[in-house]
């Protein structure tokens, strides 16, 4: 179980979350729901390690975690897809899935499980990871998350940009994910969409958990306006 408790997270002197609270249970699908700004990725940095929280406000199975270095996590198996792919630069695709694999857990996707279930990737693997297309770094940066063996699974805006060709293929390779027992966190800024692929929902404002609940029973209505605030 992954268990955010009384979340505050500050940017200097900007608080961005405020008393944050929510659970992930293993194998579950929790979407963010909220409007430019709300908070999700930095929710999303926070249960990665990515940003310094207090120690006690993230826990993973019971122990505190908030604080931890992102290859910490990573051992533990909380893995994000961040916004805007940040893959590797200099190195191949192939190189970056290597190298994610290496740093992640050892479990049934390797490298080449991901070529098989995605084998779109097969034909890029040599290229450097600058000479893709926005839509395909965005597959890397999934496989490599994948390839970690994470049993939390963090994805931000993992659709954003993307044909909607590709949108599909992502959330099939999501579904596999799904099915293997991983738990994922969805920012998904269509929110039908984020209904849809999600067990639950939780709607953020302003840095602040304003509703949730079961996403096949939820309130459409009541979604829109805590994601727009009125
Ligand atoms: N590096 C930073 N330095 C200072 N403030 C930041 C930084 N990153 C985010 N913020 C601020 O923190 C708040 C939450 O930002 P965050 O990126 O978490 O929102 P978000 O819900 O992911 O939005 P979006 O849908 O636009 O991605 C915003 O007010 C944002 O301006
Ligand atoms: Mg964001």
């Amino acid at each position: 179980m992954l268990r955010i408790e009384s979340l505050d997270a500050h940017y200097g002197l900007f608080q961005a979350l405020f008393g944050v609270t929510l659970s992930v249970a293993p194998g579950e699908t929790v979407s963010l729901i909220g409007s430019n700004g709300a908070g999700k990725t930095t929710l999303l940095r926070a249960m990665a390690g990515a940003l310094k929280v207090r120690r006690d406000s993230i826990r993973l199975d019971g122990d505190p975690v908030g604080g931890a270095s992102e290859r910490e996590q990573l051992a533990r198996g909380v893995a994000l897809v961040p916004e805007g792919r940040r893959l590797f630069p200099s190195l191949t695709v192939h190189e970056n899935l290597q190298l994610a694999a290496r740093n992640g857990r050892p479990g049934a996707w390797t490298v080449e499980r991901v070529l098989e279930s995605f084998p779109a990737l097969r034909p890029l693997l040599a290229r450097p990871a600058t000479a893709l297309s926005g839509g395909q770094q965005q597959l890397v940066a999934i496989a490599r998350a994948l390839v970690c063996n994470p049993q939390y699974l963090l994805c931000d805006e993992v659709s954003l940009g993307l044909s909607p060709l590709v949108v599909e293929e992502v959330y099939q390779l999501l579904a596999l994910a799904r099915r293997d027992g991983m738990a994922i966190v969805l920012v998904e800024q269509n929110v039908r969409r984020a209904l849809a692929e999600s067990d639950r929902y939780v709607c953020i404002q302003k840095g602040r958990v304003v509703l949730e609940g079961i996403s096949a029973s939820a309130d459409r209505h009541a979604v829109a306006q805590a994601y727009f605030g009125v």
